[in-house]
C-alpha cells in the first residue's frame, strides 16, 4: 500500500515535530495533526511561526515550509480520522495520578479514548501507529478495543516509539540513530510494516531502520530510556562520592568515557535529570516488572529514580547548608527553569523541585529563563500543592534578564544549561550581589577559575 494520507492524534511536542518532518520530507503525503486543544492547534496555525506552542531550535523554519501546502493542524479530530490510511496516535501518556497503580503506572486513558474513536470512525482499513510510549503489550489492548467496536474494518498496529529529545528534536528526527518498527509476522502485518518504512525511506538510510516485533518495539523504548536515564543517576551518585573525596567528577567522566565500551555520551553530571519521559517511564517500568512478581528487576530500575530525588534534595540543602544554614528571606536567583536548554518544556524539571525545598526554607527565589513564562513557573510550584498559589506568587520575582534577576541575591543557582549563562558578564553580576557572592553551578557550565578569580564562591557538582 503506498501511503499519501496520515493522521496523528496529539499535537504535542512529538506529534507537532514528528509530523511537520515526515511532511517535510515527504511532500506527497499529506499529513493532518489533530488536537482537542483549540489553544494548541490555534498556535500551530499561527501566521508567525515564531508563535508556535512548542520552542525546538529549526522547527519553526519547517513548518512554515510544509504547513499550507501538506502539513495541516487541525481540531477535526474525526474528519482527519476518516480520511487518513495510517494514524499515529501520538497523545500524553502521564504517571497515574488515581486509582490502582497511582504514582507508577502509565495511565492509558488517553490511548484508549483514540482507539474507541478510531474504531468508531474508521469505515476502511486503517493502520494503526502506536508512537506515544506505552506499557509493553499494550497494543494487545489496543487490537482488543479496535477489533470488538469497529465497523468490521480490518486493523494493523504498528508501534513505532519515538526516540527524539528535546531542544534537538528535528536534528533527531532529519538524521535518527533508528527508526523502530513493531508488527505482526503475518501478511497483513508485514505489508504495514513495509508501508511505514517505505515513508521513513524517504530521508532515513533503510540501514538504520529496524523492523521487529510489537512487544520488543514497546519494551525498547522503555528499556532506552531507563539505560539513558540510568547513566545520569550513575554518575550523579559518584559526583557525591567526588565531593567527599577529592576526585572531579568531570575528570572522571572523561576517564571514564574514553573507554569505548562506556561511551563519552549522557556522562554530564548534573542537579538531577527533569522532562517528562525519565521518571515517568522507569516508574511505568518498574510497576510492569512488579505486576509480573519480578520484584529484584523492579527494585534495580526503582533506584534510578531514588538516586535522581536524591541529587535533586541534595542540591538544595547544600544552598543551604553553604548560606549558613538559612536561606530565610534570601534572594536566591535561579538561572534556568527548564528541564533542559533549547526547549520551553518544564516538566519534571529539577528547578521545580529545588524551588519548592527552598521556598519552604522562606527562601525569595528570582527566576530568568530565556524561555519559560512566569505563568508557567507558577503554574508548576501549584501542581505540587505544597502551599497556596499566593504564597507561590509572593515567593518567586521573575525577571526578562539573567543580571535583573541576579542584583541583589546572596546566591545564584544554575538549574539548566542554557549556553547564554557562560558568556554572561559575570564581573557586572558579582558586583551587584551580596558578599560573599556564592555560585552553585548546578550543570557544570560555568568556567569556575575565572568566577574564583572575580571573588565568587563557585561549588559545581561533584567538586
Ligand atoms: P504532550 O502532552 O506534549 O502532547 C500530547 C497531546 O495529545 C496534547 O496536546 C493533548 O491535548 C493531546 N490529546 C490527548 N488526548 C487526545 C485525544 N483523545 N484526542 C486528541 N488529542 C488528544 O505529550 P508529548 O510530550 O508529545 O508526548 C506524547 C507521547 O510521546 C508520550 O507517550 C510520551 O511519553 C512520548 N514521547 C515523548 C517525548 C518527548 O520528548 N516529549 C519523546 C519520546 C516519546
Ligand atoms: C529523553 C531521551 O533522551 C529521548 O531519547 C526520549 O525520546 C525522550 O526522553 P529528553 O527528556 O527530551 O529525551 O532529553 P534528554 O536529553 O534525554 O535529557 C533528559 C534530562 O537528563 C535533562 O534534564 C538533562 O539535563 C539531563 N541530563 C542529560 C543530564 O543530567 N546529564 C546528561 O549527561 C544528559
Amino acid at each position: 500500500m503506498k501511503i499519501t494520507k496520515i493522521c496523528c492524534i496529539g499535537a504535542g511536542y512529538v506529534g507537532g515535530p514528528t509530523m511537520a518532518v515526515i511532511a517535510q520530507k515527504c511532500p506527497h503525503i499529506q499529513v493532518t495533526v489533530v488536537d482537542l486543544n483549540e489553544e494548541r492547534i490555534k498556535a500551530w496555525n499561527d501566521e508567525d511561526t515564531n508563535n508556535i506552542p512548542i520552542y525546538e531550535p529549526g522547527l519553526d523554519k519547517i513548518v512554515a515550509e510544509a504547513r499550507g501546502r501538506n502539513l495541516f493542524f487541525s481540531t477535526e479530530v474525526e474528519k482527519a480520522i476518516d480520511e487518513a490510511q495510517v494514524i499515529f496516535i501520538s497523545v500524553n501518556t502521564p504517571t497515574k495520578t488515581y486509582g490502582k497503580g497511582k504514582g507508577m503506572a502509565a495511565d492509558l486513558k488517553y490511548i484508549e479514548l483514540c482507539a474507541r474513536q478510531i474504531a468508531k470512525i474508521a469505515k476502511d482499513n486503517k493502520i494503526v501507529v502506536e508512537k506515544s510510549t506505552l506499557p509493553v503489550r499494550t497494543a494487545e489492548a489496543i487490537k482488543s478495543i479496535l477489533d470488538n467496536t469497529g465497523n468490521g474494518v480490518q486493523f494493523q498496529i504498528l508501534s513505532n516509539p519515538e526516540f527524539l529529545a528535546e531542544g534537538t528534536a528535528v536534528t533527531d528526527l532529519l538524521n535518527p540513530d533508528r527508526i523502530l518498527i513493531g508488527g505482526d509476522s503475518t501478511p497483513e502485518g508485514k505489508a504495514a510494516i513495509d508501508a511505514l518504512v517505505e515513508v521513513y525511506s524517504n530521508w532515513v538510510d533503510s540501514d538504520k531502520i529496524l523492523t521487529t516485533n510489537v512487544w520488543s518495539s514497546e519494551l525498547s523504548k522503555l528499556t532506552a530510556n531507563a539505560f539513558l536515564a540510568q547513566r545520569i543517576s550513575s554518575i550523579n551518585a559518584m559526583s557525591e562520592l567526588c565531593e567527599k573525596t577529592g576526585a572531579d567528577i568531570n575528570e572522571v567522566a572523561k576517564a571514564i568515557g574514553m573507554d569505548t565500551r562506556i561511551g563519552s555520551k549522557f556522562l554530564k553530571a548534573s542537579v538531577g535529570f527533569g522532562g517528562s519521559c525519565f521518571q515517568k517511564d522507569i516508574l511505568n517500568l518498574v510497576y510492569i516488572a512488579k505486576s509480573y512478581g519480578l520484584h529484584e528487576v523492579a527494585d534495580y530500575w526503582e533506584q534510578v529514580i531514588i538516586m535522581n530525588d536524591h541529587q535533586k534534595r541534595r542540591f538544595s540543602n547544600k544552598i543551604v547548608q553553604t548560606l549558613y544554614n538559612t536561606v530565610a528571606d534570601k534572594k536566591i536567583a535561579f538561572l534556568g527553569w527548564a528541564f533542559k536548554k533549547d526547549t520551553n518544556d518544564t516538566r519534571e524539571s529539577a528547578a521545580i523541585y529545588v524551588a519548592d525545598d527552598l521556598i519552604n526554607e522562606q527562601a525569595k527565589i528570582s527566576v530568568y529563563d530565556p524561555k519559560v513564562s512566569r505563568v508557567k513557573m507558577l503554574n508548576d510550584l501549584n501542581y505540587l500543592e505544597t502551599r497556596s498559589s499566593e504564597e507561590n506568587i509572593k515567593a518567586v520575582t521573575t525577571f526578562g534578564n539573567a543580571y535583573d534577576a541576579c542584583n541583589g541575591a546572596h546566591a545564584v543557582a544554575v538549574l539548566t544549561e542554557w549556553d547564554e549563562f557562560v558568556t554572561y558578564d559575570w564581573q557586572k553580576i558579582y558586583d551587584s550581589m551580596q558578599k560573599p557572592a556564592f555560585i552553585f553551578d548546578g550543570r557544570n557550565v560555568l568556567n569556575s577559575k575565572e568566577l574564583e578569580k572575580i571573588g565568587f564562591v563557585y561549588l559545581g557538582i561533584g567538586s
